[in-house]
């Protein structure tokens, strides 16, 4: 049987960093440009979790626009939802596949980093149909359970590590205790890692979201995290596990090798990991700041989709789509728009979209926000949306249900949030789980709590 290698298998979450540190096949290196012009960067920053006034203006005023050249290719960015919803619709214009514009020489297969946002079809579809049964409704409610015993576990330490924190005045790092760990944990599982693993993946998962090293840090820690699935592929070949790896060994392992069912799995890493973890910091985030959002989450279960589908819409964290390379000349929503040109495709400024939420775009509880991409559209449209949902659902309401008063006790100004980032994020969250907490620190003057309370 004809076995699958990607071409060119690269984290969807880093896109910038690989487009720019990456050689265009024209001969010319992106890591000579010193810096991007500002108006390429206005769709990965924010206004704290607002996207900024010039990308809102954009989404109404002139919803696809051409931002820039850049070595002969126009720079597109399509911002309202119509045309944002109505380019991802149409699966045959465009091209995924960044590969032809990067070299791959002096890469080894190790080095091929992955995820299949970045392939087209026939690979793209292949590769979607060994994911596609792993996600079904039946495989994911063997991990229902699973979920609600991490999301337990991670409350009790995170608990044990505010009773133990800084000052004894009962502070903990949300990101660090919680957001991350939840989703990390739930893709050991869902593939189905070895628990005995899990500590040396921990590692080199914590180093691939570090940014601090720059690109030679990521990149080396991508293929080290590479590098552990495929090794854990090959553990599993003889004797398949439970999770997605030892599905995929059972139903197609004399299809797939295991580089190749590495890569597939490496995507689901990266797909799953960061986003779930951003969700989660930014949720907590937004609904300790909401009166009455956490309390209408812990008192009434059947609010629980809606507030989560409200987050998503309003947080989208995935900021721009996969970018799509026009692969004729074509016309868009009336626009026409050359063979080549790269097109960049804002879900964070189509889910504010006054077309799609009316005048009043801000985090609303009670709003239905059903038709909101925060998972994309189309055929690269998100593969583990259930998933995140279903973890956000088991993991937001537990969390309003053990610490209702739950409140962030750095001032809004010193929150650290990602300052250019395909997945938007922020890097810290100090909370006061319990009100009592919150309320004696900013009676003992504490800096943190100053303005906080009342
Ligand atoms: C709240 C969490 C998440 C958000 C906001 C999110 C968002 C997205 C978005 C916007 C896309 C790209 C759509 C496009 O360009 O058309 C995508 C693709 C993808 N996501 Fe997610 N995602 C999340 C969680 C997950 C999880 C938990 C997994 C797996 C465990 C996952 C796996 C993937 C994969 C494999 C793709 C590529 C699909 C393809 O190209 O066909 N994601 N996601």
């Amino acid at each position: 049987m004809t076995k699958i290698r990607p071409l060119l298998l690269a984290p969807f979450t880093k896109l910038a960093g690989v487009v720019l540190r990456r050689r265009l096949s024209g001969g010319i290196d992106l890591r000579t440009m010193r810096f991007l012009p500002d108006s390429i960067t206005v769709p990965l920053k924010r206004d704290g979790l607002d996207p900024l006034p010039e990308l809102t203006a954009l989404s109404t005023e002139e919803p696809i626009k051409k931002l820039a050249t850049l070595f002969g290719h126009d720079i597109w960015l399509v911002s309202g939802y119509d045309e944002v919803r109505a380019a991802l619709a149409d699966g045959d214009s465009w091209s995924n596949d960044l590969g032809q514009f990067v070299s791959q020489k002096g890469r080894s297969d190790e080095e091929q980093i992955g995820g299949l946002g970045m392939t087209d079809p026939p690979l793209h579809t292949a590769l979607r149909q060994y994911l596609t049964p792993e996600f079904t409704m039946r495989r994911l409610a063997r991990l229902e359970p699973v979920i609600e015993r991490i999301v337990n576990e991670r409350l009790d330490a995170m608990e044990a590590a505010a009773a133990g924190g800084e000052g004894g005045l009962g502070e903990v790092d949300l990101v660090k205790e919680f957001a991350f760990p939840v989703p990390f944990e739930v893709i050991c599982e869902l593939l189905g890692l070895p628990v005995e693993d899990r500590e040396r993946f921990r590692s080199l998962g914590v180093a691939r979201f570090d940014l601090t090293q720059g690109g030679v840090g990521v990149f080396g820690a991508a293929a080290d995290t590479r590098e552990f699935l495929i090794k854990a592929v090959a553990a599993q070949r003889a004797n398949p596990g439970e999770g997605l790896i030892g599905g995929l060994l059972r139903e197609h392992g004399d299809e797939l090798d295991d580089l190749v069912l590495g890569g597939i799995a490496d995507g689901v890493f990266l797909g799953g990991y960061e986003t779930s973890a951003s969700m989660l910091a930014l949720a907590t985030y937004v609904l300790s700041e909401t009166p009455g959002a956490m309390q209408t989450l812990r008192d009434d279960p059947a609010s629980v989709h809606r507030v989560v589908e409200e987050l998503l819409r309003h947080l989208t964290v995935v900021q721009l789509a996969f970018l799509r390379i026009a692969k004729d000349d074509m016309v868009l929503s009336g626009v026409p728009i050359k063979k080549g040109s790269v097109v960049g495709m804002s879900l964070m400024a189509a889910n504010r979209d006054p077309r799609l939420v009316g005048e009043e775009s801000g985090f609303d509880f009670h709003r239905e926000a059903t038709r909101h991409m925060a998972f994309g559209h189309g055929m690269h449209r998100c593969v583990g949306a259930e998933l995140a949902r279903m973890e956000l659902r088991i993991a937001l309401r537990a969390l309003a249900t053990r610490f209702p008063d739950l409140k962030v006790t750095a001032p809004r100004e010193e929150l650290e949030f990602r300052k250019l980032a395909a997945v938007y994020g922020i890097e810290k969250l100090p909370v006061a789980l319990h009100g009592d907490v919150a309320a004696a620190a900013a009676a003992a003057g504490c800096p943190y709590h100053a303005g906080q309370e009342g």
